[in-house]
């Protein structure tokens, strides 16, 4: 599926539309750069699920927590080495807690992803610096 996004606004409800369609345990493996609104568009998910708590970027803690109707493990791997970093913080515990994982900065950790994660793939729109290009791909419904 592939959607543009006119605003930061958009691409939280882009999100929150993604959100309805994932189970417990999903994982959503975001890929694109610096700003192109991989946090905008987990706030999104967050609504969607129902999850209590203001969206902030994880960078600095790596993971952060928020409950709901399922929760959300709202992972930044922007300075993590890889993915041994990534098992080192309890990776298959998040996992396995009924939970969606969404992950930014995925390509660090590409091996430890599950083969059913749904990738989120956000980029600049060629016409506008405030628009995206944003892809859905994956999941175990499709
Ligand atoms: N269409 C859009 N969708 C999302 N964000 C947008 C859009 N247009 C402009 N922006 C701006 O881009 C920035 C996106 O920030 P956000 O923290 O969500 O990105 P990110 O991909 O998580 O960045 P980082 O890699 O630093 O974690 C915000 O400042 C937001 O206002
Ligand atoms: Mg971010």
């Amino acid at each position: 599926m592939e959607y543009i996004s006119h605003s930061e606004a958009e691409t939280e409800a882009i999100g929150e539309r993604l959100a309805a369609a994932l189970s417990p345990g999903a994982v959503v493996a975001y890929r694109g750069g610096l700003g192109m609104g991989k946090t905008a568009f987990t706030r999104g998910l967050a609504r969607g699920l129902g999850c209590r708590g203001r969206v902030t970027s994880p960078t600095f803690t790596i993971v952060n927590e928020y409950e709901g109707a399922i929760p959300l493990f709202h992972f930044d791997m922007y300075r993590l080495n890889g993915s041994e970093d990534l098992f080192d913080i309890g990776w298959e515990d998040y996992l396995s807690r009924g939970g969606v994982c969404a992950v930014e900065w995925s390509e660090q950790v590409a091996d430890a992803l599950p083969e059913d994660a749904v990738t989120v793939t956000l980029s600049r729109h060629p016409d506008h610096d405030g628009w995206r290009i944003i892809t859905v791909e994956g999941g175990s419904a499709s």
